[in-house]
């Protein structure tokens, strides 16, 4: 049972798998489009934008690296906070950057005026967060936006498991880019694709340093085929998760452990010695994702929402674990 990534535990969106299935074999002998435009317009259509607001990549990975080495020269600094996804400091200095981390502020919301300190080319903020779940407050994301030198990413991954989502405003700002991806709601985190929203200039200018070719052709066609097709299967699987979470959520108070809340499809909840609890819990072949010394949190794991047989068995292993 393997809980420690974040992904769809449902299974793959329906319509899509069946026509990656039943695909033409040009869509393996020939290249794909250059830069996904039957995608980009199912985006657009998605999100109510424009077309020409949306640039596309190999993952949301390959988007937010294309974003950081589009905007940043050598040295510049990334700004982030802490905890928070943790590939940002990695694509810093892959780019040859600083990463500045701001801890979150007590009530484990982005702390504004640490972020801004940073005074960063680029200031990455990610609501809900992963790994905490939480989702940042308006007025927290409102004065980042606000008082930012540079540009804005909003990593918004785990958006369809809330009602919040910036991607409208990011289309008509000078400088918010909100990342989106297909790899958790929609189930297809194997075909890697992610993309961002933003002014048509912003997003050319993260098109220029990504390239051509980024999203493959079975990709493409399996992400338009679910934004088209699919998006019922993906809010009833959205709406189960929830269920689920306040479930478990539930069951782990009665173990005496605090989960935060989550506004993701997945908790985080505080543990004495992570790593240990997990490693007994991969003993009973549950596989949860551990932290150790985050700032304001100490040891935590993260543990993906799925079916409840999944979960039941988390339960199972965790208790065991604990003793
Ligand atoms: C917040 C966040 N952003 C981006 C990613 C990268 O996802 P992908 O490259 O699969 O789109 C992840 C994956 O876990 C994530 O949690």
């Amino acid at each position: 049972v393997d809980l420690s990534d974040n992904t769809n535990l449902f299974g793959a969106p329906p319509n899509a798998l069946a026509g990656f299935r039943t695909s033409d074999s040009t869509r393996l002998t020939r290249y794909p489009s250059l830069y996904a435009g039957g995608l980009k317009r199912a985006i657009a259509r998605y999100l109510s934008v424009d077309e020409t607001n949306i640039v596309t990549g190999c993952g949301s990975d390959d988007v937010l690296d294309s974003t950081i080495r589009a905007l940043c020269d050598p040295g510049d600094i990334v700004a982030t906070s802490d905890p928070s996804f943790s590939m940002i400091p990695l694509h810093a200095r892959m780019n040859g950057l600083h990463c500045e981390q701001a801890p979150l502020d007590a009530g484990l919301d982005i702390d504004a005026d640490a972020l801004l300190a940073a005074a960063a080319r680029v200031t990455y903020m990610c609501s809900p967060n992963n790994p905490t779940g939480t989702l940042a407050s308006r007025d927290a994301v409102e004065r980042v936006i606000a008082g930012a030198p540079g540009v804005v990413i909003l990593d918004e991954a785990y958006a369809e498991f809330t009602s919040e989502s910036q991607a409208q405003r990011a289309a008509v700002s000078s400088n918010v880019l909100v990342v989106r991806m297909f790899s958790k709601a929609f189930g297809l985190a194997g075909l890697r694709i992610g993309y961002a929203v933003g002014a048509a200039d912003l997003v050319n200018e993260v098109e220029k340093s990504r390239g051509p070719f980024k999203v493959n052709a079975p990709a493409e066609e399996a992400a338009t085929v679910a934004l088209t097709s699919d998006l019922e299967w993906m809010r009833e699987k959205v709406a189960e998760v929830l269920y689920l979470r306040e479930k478990f959520s539930v069951e782990l108070k009665r173990l005496g452990l605090s989960p935060l809340p989550s506004s993701a499809n997945f908790v985080m909840v505080p543990v004495t010695d992570a790593n240990s609890v997990a490693a007994r819990m991969r003993d009973r072949s549950v596989a949860v994702r551990e932290f150790t010394s985050l700032p304001r949190i100490g040891d935590a794991l993260r543990i993906s929402i799925g079916p409840w047989d999944m979960m039941a068995e988390a339960l199972a292993a965790l208790e065991a674990a604990l003793q």
